[in-house]
């Protein structure tokens, strides 16, 4: 069977016919088993993981191995940009979009000690919470994740896996936050909690997703224009939402005074 087949087909499809390749894939930060879609072609997650060039070797060596034990599968050098991935050098936008992360993890990293000292009786415990899902909904979600949907994914492809699985990750986040606002007006702590601790665990893992993987092969696909356009697109959104985002950090500093 040629090469070019395996490079074409999509990487579920590779999984269920050899499952140890799962495995193989783990041991180098890819997570196609337990990806929603899974819809890449072996050849996309090459191009979208971007391993340094001799892991990647080793990698596809390993899976000609498992493929075919008997005839090493030589799979065709690709053209590389230099970039390694350890340190990983953003654009102007998306360093933008990385830096707005770090609030969002000190949220996450808050989020336990939220769920705790959960009060929706009194007056100051319902303006905590309040505040905590206007975060959610102004900074992390229509400043932050509008600039992802709105400005970033228009120069790719809505179709491409990698997209979709983003998208997907902003949808359920939306889902979450509409039932934590029911919650909070039923006065349903222990719902609220929940949904709290549902979008608490899918966000750690969709910036890592971004960081790593999406931001950085934007990055290798955008042209020089593109990333002007779009760095200029980010400094206007700035504008538009002018102090905003600092009275969401004054809000951060206040929590982590508060339970640090
Ligand atoms: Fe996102
Ligand atoms: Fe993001």
């Amino acid at each position: 069977m040629s090469v070019e087949i395996y490079l074409n087909k999509g990487i579920k499809e590779i999984i269920t016919e050899f499952p140890e390749i799962e495995q193989i894939l783990e041991e180098y930060s890819i997570g196609c088993g337990t990806c929603g879609e899974g819809l890449c072609q072996l050849k996309d997650i090459l191009d979208i993981h971007y391993l340094e060039e001799d892991l990647e070797t080793e990698l596809m060596a390993r899976i000609s191995q498992v493929i075919s034990p008997d005839k090493k599968i030589e799979f065709p050098k690709r053209k590389r940009k230099r970039q390694s991935p350890k340190k990983i050098k953003y654009s102007l936008p998306m360093k933008k979009i990385v830096d707005e992360h770090v609030l969002i993890k000190r949220w996450l990293a808050l989020i336990p000690k939220v769920t705790e000292s959960l009060d929706l009786e009194t007056e100051e415990g319902l303006q905590l919470i309040n505040n905590g899902i206007d975060f959610i909904r102004n900074y992390a979600d229509k400043y932050h994740h509008a600039k992802e949907e709105d400005e970033a994914f228009k120069y790719f492809d809505k179709n491409l896996d990698m997209i979709k699985v983003i998208q997907n990750d902003h949808t359920r986040v939306r889902a979450h936050v509409k039932e934590m606002l029911q919650a909070i007006k039923n006065k349903d702590k222990k719902a609220l909690a929940e949904h709290l601790k549902a979008y608490s665990k899918i966000l750690p893992e969709h910036i890592k997703k971004e960081d790593e993987i999406l931001f950085p092969w934007m990055d290798r696909n955008l042209s020089t224009k593109q990333v002007g356009q779009l760095y200029s697109k980010f400094n206007e959104i700035d504008e538009e939402y002018g102090k905003a985002p600092q009275k969401h950090r004054n809000f951060i500093e206040m929590l982590e005074k508060k339970f640090c």
